[in-house]
């Protein structure tokens, strides 16, 4: 690897950037193992990014809608349960921000009820922090704030050498549901590591419901779901030179409601041969055969319940939308 240029050589003759490279590897494990799969993290470049807007303004995709109407309507209780007896400062930290369209609503209103915090949003992507940056100090003029590009454990590891305040992390919008069960057990284990007794974490779960009103999110009429999974085939074919057909695939969702488990598949309609032309590698794939994209997992209240005893928190309260659709746990580390 030459560090000085960030590159690494994928063979002989060609190179790419490390961040390719880790893309470049993980695409090929995906696309190696049986079932073929993708990670679902690789739909966000700058055109996934903005189809994902694309399906949150779609009349079908119900969660964003839910978590904002929970975050506007419920803002006051959501600052008592964060301020609980405390009178002394917090470091409000948010994994993943993204364009914090729902945390702008306790920010504001954390600011005019006079409280002494710092917001630390945290995000794999430097551009969204800058952004970020640059929107929330027009938007909230005097508001603390120190943007962490990265990942979430390291950067929570880092938060906590800035400042030995209390902590108080949102993790919203159903991202946990881009896990599967055992994985976000895992991962809430992991952010209660990073934590100390007292601290407090928000986490959006959607929950089952209708199933045809679930699958329906996934598969909106205007298909740009569909769009957003067919842009990874054609963010690889670009980024990593290769041919996907893209054409020749089906967007197919499914939810189980016994499980709660809503994937997305991309269906190969005919025989092909997929080329990696920098490395030579060739990815066969069958008529029918699928890849893997997502999952997007639906829990019940007993669900996100035991999972907070089971990871070392104690819920504090649950708060739902109206349609009691999607709920924001409020826990506290034990
Ligand atoms: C980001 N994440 C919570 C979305 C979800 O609902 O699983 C991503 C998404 N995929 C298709 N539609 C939305």
């Amino acid at each position: 690897m030459n560090t000085e240029t960030n590159t690494v050589t994928v063979n002989t003759n060609h190179t790419v950037t490390v961040g390719t490279q880790q893309f470049y590897d993980d695409v090929i494990a995906g696309l190696t193992t049986m079932p073929k799969r993708l990670d679902s993290k690789y739909f966000y470049d700058a055109i996934g990014d903005v189809l994902f807007q694309g399906i949150m303004n779609s009349p079908e995709y119900y969660l964003t809608n839910c978590e904002l109407e929970i975050f506007s309507n419920q803002v006051d209780v959501i600052t008592r349960l964060i301020l609980a007896d405390n009178d002394e400062g917090f470091d409000l930290i948010e994994l993943g921000a993204g364009d914090a369209t729902k945390s702008t609503y306790l920010l504001g209103y954390l600011m005019k009820q006079d409280v002494d915090f710092t917001y630390l949003p945290i995000d794999i992507s430097a551009n969204v922090i800058r952004l970020l940056d640059n929107e929330l100090s027009k938007k909230l003029p005097g508001l603390k704030f120190e943007g962490l590009n990265g990942d979430y454990f390291d950067m929570l590891t880092k938060a906590a050498t800035l400042s030995d305040k209390r902590k108080v992390v949102l993790f919203m919008g159903s991202n946990i549901g881009n896990m599967p069960v055992d994985k976000a057990e895992q991962f809430c284990k992991e952010l209660r590591r990073h934590l100390s007794p007292g601290d407090i974490v928000i986490i959006g779960f959607d929950l089952k419901k209708n199933p045809q009103t679930i699958l329906d999110a996934y598969n909106d009429k205007a298909g740009v779901t569909k769009q957003f999974n067919l842009n990874l085939l054609t963010r690889i074919n670009r980024e990593l030179n290769a041919d996907f057909m893209v054409d020749q695939f089906e967007h197919y969702p499914t939810y189980d409601p016994e499980t709660g488990s809503c994937k997305s598949f991309l269906i190969s309609c005919c025989e092909q041969k997929v080329h990696f032309r920098s490395s030579g590698k060739t990815i066969h794939f069958h008529k029918d055969e699928y890849i893997h994209m997502e999952i997007s997992q639906k829990f019940t209240l007993q669900q996100i319940k035991d999972m907070a005893v089971n990871t070392g928190f104690s819920p504090i309260k649950y708060l739902f939308d109206d349609k009691e659709w999607f709920t924001d746990a409020v826990w506290v580390a034990k």
